[in-house]
């Protein structure tokens, strides 16, 4: 890895400054100055020193969160966002999120620091299914299964893939969907002249919500987890 891919990683500068200040010899590499800033280093053996300090690396981070009702599923927004749940220490990474959830939506989100995991997830030509509790106002109907089977017209220039829908009593279900557009559920069951009450992602890929977080409790991920979310 470069050693200033490294440093920016962690946050501490941008690779413009860094590569200034390695020509003023800013940079220490196990001990000796380098002045050039693309040099490949091994992150987790080599010693960097940067401006005076060491530079901790960290390996890149993945979070399963339980999202609460009330905040974005962004990383910058005025009102409060998903990274303000989280703690100090985890704050100053630059995480990406596995599709979004609305405000008023709760339950499994992925955040990460690995930018390729997240495209992969959330990329449509992957086919990676998310799976939904859903709370209805009024009740489902004998057709619905049809319609999901079929695809659903949500506008003019789209339908949606085939997806399903697991009823669990009149009102509840469970649907399975592949595609992440905006307002997805909710828009597929008002084309049904139905309404989403409660919405909840319990699933993404071969990742299921652990039953123990409470709303707005998050956990890093295990390396087993990681490596079956999209396999
Ligand atoms: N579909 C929706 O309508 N809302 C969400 O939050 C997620 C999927």
């Amino acid at each position: 890895m470069r050693v200033d891919k490294m440093i920016s990683s962690v946050k501490i500068d941008t690779r413009k400054n860094i590569k200034r200040n390695a020509k003023k010899g800013e940079l220490i590499i196990n001990g000796e100055i380098e002045k050039d800033s693309s040099k490949k280093i091994d992150p987790l053996k080599d010693e960097i020193i940067y401006m005076g300090e060491v530079v901790e690396y960290f390996k890149d981070l993945y979070i399963m969160m339980n999202k609460p009702k009330g905040v974005i599923s962004s990383t910058k927004d005025k009102e409060e966002t998903v990274i303000d749940l989280l703690d100090p220490f985890y704050q100053k990474f630059n995480f990406n999120i596995a599709g979004r959830l609305d405000k008023d939506s709760t339950g499994l989100l992925i955040l990460s620091t690995n930018g390729k995991l997240i495209h992969d997830i959330i990329s449509p030509n992957k086919d990676i299914e998310k799976k939904y509790y859903v709370k209805l106002k009024d009740p489902i109907k004998d057709d619905y299964k049809e319609k999901f089977e079929q695809g659903i017209e949500l506008s003019k220039d789209f339908v949606t893939k085939p997806s399903k829908i697991e009823k669990i009593d009149d009102k509840s279900c469970y649907v399975y969907i592949t595609e992440g557009k905006f307002h997805q559920v909710k828009r597929m069951f008002e084309k049904l002249d139905n309404e989403v009450i409660e919405l909840k992602r319990v699933r993404i890929g071969n990742l299921s919500l652990d039953p123990h977080l409470e709303e707005g409790e998050y956990k890093e991920l295990t390396e087993d987890e990681i490596m079956n979310i999209i396999k």
